[in-house]
Parts: C-alpha cells; structure tokens; sequence
C-alpha cells in the first residue's frame, strides 16, 4: 500500500501545532517539516519522535525541499504573523515574497500534491499560489474560513446550550475583517436559531475579532487552526467528500470572479470537488461582493 505523505513547511506555532495534532491522529505514515530555520524544524522532528515510545508509528523528520517528493498533502504555514493590533492583511507584503521562493522550490519536487495553505491573508495567498504553481484550481486550497466557521459553530452553541457539532451555520468571504455570517442558512437540527438581533451580533462581532482578542492575549493563535487543517487533510486522504468552508477559486459565484474566497466546498481526494451552490440572501450578497471588492483591490496592489 503506498504510504501517506504530509509536508509542513514553516513549524513556527501554527505548523509545528499542525504537525503534532496530525500524528496524535495518526493521519499519515510521514512526516516532514521544513522550516527557513532548519534547527527549529529538526528541534520539533526531535522532540516529536521522543513521542513514539507512547504513540505508534510515522517517520517524521525535518527535510529539504527534495522531501516534497512524493507527499499528499504540502501544507504551507510559512511567513509573517500578526503582531497585536496588526490586521492579516498588514502581512501580505512581507509574506508574498516568502511564497514565491516556497513555490518555485516545492514545484521541482512534487506537481501532484495538494497545496494547502494557512499563511495570511490566506485568501491573497492562496490565490498568488494557484497563479504561480500552475496547478489544478482543485489542488490549491486556502483554508478560508473552515476556522471562523468553528468558532461562530462554538459561539452559537455556547448561547444555545448545543453541541456545536450540531449548529450548521458558515462564514464565508474572507478570512478577515470583512467575512460574513449566513444567518439566513443557520440551524441546529433544520430549525431558526433562537437568537436576538443583540445576541447575533455579539456572536458574530466575537467571531470575527477572535484572532485579535487571542493574539492581544498570547501573541498568536494556533491550537484551533490546527484542527481545521487536520480537518482538511483527513477530508482529503480518506477521500470523504466533506461540506468544509475553505478558500478556493471563484467563477461567478453569486456574481464573484477571480477571487479565492472562503465558501461551502466538497472536499475529497481531488482537493476541492465542486463549491456547494447556495441560495443567500440579498443582504448577504452585497457584504460577499464587499469581501471579494477588498480581496481583488488588494491583489491587483501585486505583481502576480
Ligand atoms: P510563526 O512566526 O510562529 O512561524 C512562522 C514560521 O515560518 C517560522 O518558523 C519561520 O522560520 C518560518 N518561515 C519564514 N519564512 C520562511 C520561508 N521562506 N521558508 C520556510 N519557512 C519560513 O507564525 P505562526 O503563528 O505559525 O503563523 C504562521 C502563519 O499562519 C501567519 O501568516 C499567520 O497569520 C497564519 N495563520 C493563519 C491562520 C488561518 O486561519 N489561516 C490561523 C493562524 C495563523
Ligand atoms: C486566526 C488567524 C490569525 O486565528 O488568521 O484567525
């Protein structure tokens, strides 16, 4: 049986969590991480596999580039993070150069992976990734808004005394200040939220600043995104065809083009199968045709 490949590249806190959730799920057979500061990436390896004796088995070590070969999955948590009081879109200067190097090294070594991307803006930056690799739009992911969904799922729940693995309800647009909620497709079990207007915009104001409020708190956030990103690859190595909002390309989706944004996708051993055609309202339009307007403003600011 071929043996499952994950790559991490960049093991800062948002990859170096991401790596160790996905060998406590016992995800894949390897594991490598590459980071531009080899010794960070060869301290966690280390220290992960002092783990073994307690955990089962996966190779995980820190590589080179030419470690791409052969791997499933290439997860890029690479670049800059917010400092506190910085937006993700303060970032993009400084991490679209660092993706460029990344791509044009990972593509020598591996056109057949996934690429799924986690640096911010990771809407911009998953965008700049399709257009650079040339890949299939299918294989380059951006994970959107797969984490603000969890949290606005948790929020409700919390409100509502439920589960929130059992509230349905989305973010989409953009991973950032300008993402919406769709209340008009939130429910638990088919049924309207019991909600107040008052009640639904401390949930969702608490749900778009959450980033800020964590990172004012402990200077960045990582534990739940690395859940999201496990989240992602598991839909895709077990070839699940989940319902996850994650970023990817768009073609006149509710009249929004050439933009990756964060919306409902079916995800399955191709990456990103189809994008899940929703009916929204018209107050939810104007506010995703805002989101993709910031987007598109910002990425025509690049030379892609
Ligand atoms: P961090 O500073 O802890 O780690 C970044 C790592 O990238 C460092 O180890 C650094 O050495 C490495 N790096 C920098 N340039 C590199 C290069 N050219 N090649 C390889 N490695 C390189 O930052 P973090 O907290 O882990 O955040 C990483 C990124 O993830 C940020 O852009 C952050 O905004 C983003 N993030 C996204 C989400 C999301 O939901 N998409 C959530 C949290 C964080
Ligand atoms: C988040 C990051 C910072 O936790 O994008 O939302």
């Amino acid at each position: 049986m071929k043996k499952s490949k994950i790559v991490v590249i960049g093991t800062g806190a948002v990859g170096s969590t991401t790596a160790y959730t996905l060998l406590l799920r016992n995800r894949m057979d390897e594991l490598v991480l590459i980071d531009a500061n080899h010794n960070k990436a060869a301290g966690d390896a280390l220290d992960m596999n002092h783990g073994m004796a307690f955990l089962g088995q996966a190779d995980v070590w820190a590589g080179s580039y030419a470690d791409c070969a052969g791997a499933d999955i290439i997860i890029i948590t690479a670049g800059a993070a917010q400092k506190p009081g910085e937006s993700r879109t303060d970032l993009l200067k400084r991490n679209v150069a660092i993706f460029d190097s990344i791509i044009e090294q990972v593509l020598p070594y591996n056109k057949d992976a996934i690429l799924l991307i986690a640096s911010n803006p990771v809407d911009i930056m998953s965008y700049m990734a399709y257009r650079k690799a040339g890949l299939p739009v299918e294989r380059v992911i951006g994970s959107g808004t797969l984490l603000d969904s969890g949290r606005f799922r948790y929020l409700i729940g919390q409100k509502l005394n439920i589960d929130p693995r059992s509230v349905h309800a989305h973010i989409v647009g953009e991973h950032g200040d300008s993402e919406l909620p769709l209340w008009s497709l939130a429910n638990v079990a088919g049924s309207e939220l019991q909600l107040t207007d008052a009640e639904r915009e401390e949930v969702f104001s608490n749900t778009r600043d959450a980033a800020y409020q964590i990172i004012e708190a402990k200077g960045a956030t990582y534990y739940a995104i690395a859940l999201a990103l496990d989240r992602i690859c598991t839909a895709i190595l077990s070839d699940e065809g989940a319902v996850l909002n994650v970023s990817t390309l768009l073609n006149d989706y509710h009249g929004v083009s050439d933009v990756y944004l964060g919306v409902p996708c079916v995800i399955d051993r191709s990456g990103v199968r189809k994008i899940m055609d929703i009916t929204i309202s018209e107050e939810e339009k104007v506010l995703f045709h805002k989101s993709a307007d910031k987007i598109k403003g910002l990425i025509a600011t690049l030379q892609l």
